[in-house]
């Protein structure tokens, strides 16, 4: 492997603050084991380009739901930064807020207890995480030199893909992004299980883009000669202030402790415009993302996860878009009309996509060649503009 790791350790790396430390695991993940997201009966139907999926074929699972009508809880118990390893899927914090078809609270957990058997990092997520290892120290962490915060451990993000499997409807014909993705942890791992049909990862801060295409680069090489790595990720520097919605994408994650409120309301407005995403994944409970951001949500579980490093621990708070009818009519045509679709199109007919994920969308239905062009292009790109001034001028004799 070429040392191109140094100058990402060196420069980039080095430049990158450390927001946050994070403490150990709180728990183990072990064997196999999968299980597959029931959809509830409640749910809208995502048009989604369905294709087979390449991960192992799982046993599925029935999540029992509460049916039946519960009352309003007391929001003041409601924690914005709850932080636990305490058992917080409890029907007395949980179920009381909703009002019906949410995961049965025991089954929550059940599964979460299960996780330390459910939970197992499939090989090619093993192998990717390795990879990138290779170039930016463990991915994530210690990568910049120290733990970035946000920044899940291979055994937390695996839980979550498990939660999302089993109650999310996660699977290889999900749409993923990550707002604010990063080194693109989560993104990688979401391409490698359950091979999301679309994993888009979007970062402003450019130094924490750069290592994140650096991760990304060898990844795709060795999925090219590696059929059972995930390849349908892409990684893009910008700004999610300039999206009109989330479409097309199904699942909506954000490790979002810090983002600044201006940022929470645009990210609010646009989930609710949004026609297909349906899940979203927040590091805020209820009382701030429904009660005060308006997110268009309902609670279905809680899950505490662990960051890079030796610092804190983190609860996921995950929710699932509610349907009223009469938005359910509107917001279809509602989204159409925003974004202009243009019917001839390599993108899916049937799938609204906001302008600023259509490029990307495009190079990812094109195969893992286009989008390894792209970002070693992008990569090169980037370097070039990076490089000082008078490097650049003393190169021009030199090619010529
Ligand atoms: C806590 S980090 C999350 C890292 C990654 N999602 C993960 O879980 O490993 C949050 C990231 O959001 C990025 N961010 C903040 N505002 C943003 C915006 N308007 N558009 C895109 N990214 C943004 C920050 O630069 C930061 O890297």
């Amino acid at each position: 492997m070429p040392k191109m790791s140094s100058p990402v350790k060196s420069k980039a790396a080095k430049r990158l603050s450390m927001e946050v430390k994070a403490p150990r695991s709180p728990s183990r993940s072990s064997s196999s084991g999968r299980k597959v997201a029931t959809p509830s009966k409640k749910a809208p139907s995502t048009p989604t380009r369905k294709k087979t999926p390449k991960t192992p074929v799982v046993t599925p699972t029935t999540p029992r739901y509460r049916k039946k009508f519960v009352e309003e809880e007391d929001l003041s118990s409601d924690s914005d930064s709850e932080n636990s390893s305490q058992l917080i899927n409890s029907p007395q914090k949980l179920s009381k807020r909703f009002s019906a078809d949410i995961p049965d609270p025991e089954d929550i957990e059940k599964s979460v207890k299960e996780l330390k058997d459910t939970a197992i990092p499939q090989n090619q997520t093993k192998k990717a995480y390795s990879i990138v290892h290779k170039f930016t120290g463990s991915l994530g962490g210690n990568g910049a030199g120290g733990p970035i915060y946000g920044e899940l451990t291979i055994k937390s993000m695996q839980k979550v893909v498990e939660m999302m499997r089993q109650y999310m409807e996660f699977d290889s014909s999900s749409r993923f992004i990550d707002v604010g993705a990063g080194l693109g942890k989560p993104n990688m791992h979401v391409a490698m299980d359950p091979k999301v049909e679309f994993s888009y990862g979007i970062e402003v801060n450019p130094e924490r883009w750069y290592l994140s295409l650096s991760n990304l680069k060898p990844l795709l090489k060795a999925s090219l000669e590696d059929e059972e790595m995930g390849k349908n990720v892409i990684l893009e520097k910008g700004d999610i202030f300039a999206a009109k919605s989330f479409d097309p994408f199904t699942h909506v994650y954000m490790f979002d402790i810090g983002f600044p409120g201006k940022l929470f309301e645009h990210l609010a407005e646009i989930f609710n415009k949004s026609a297909v995403s349906k899940y979203l994944i927040s590091y805020y409970g209820p009382k701030k993302i429904i009660d005060k951001l308006g997110f268009e949500v309902e609670l279905l579980f809680k899950l505490p996860v662990s960051m890079h490093g030796s610092g804190e621990g983190h609860t996921g708070y995950y929710y699932r878009r509610v349907s009223s009818s009469s938005k359910g009519k509107k917001k279809p045509s509602k989204a159409k009309k925003a974004l202009k679709l243009d019917e001839v199109d390599t993108l899916p007919s049937d799938v609204p996509c906001d302008d600023l994920f259509k490029d990307a969308w495009r190079r990812v239905i094109k195969g893992p060649e286009e989008t390894l062009k792209w970002t070693t292009e992008t990569l090169g790109d980037f370097e070039d503009s990076e490089r000082p001034s008078r490097e650049r001028v003393q190169r021009v004799p030199y090619n010529v």
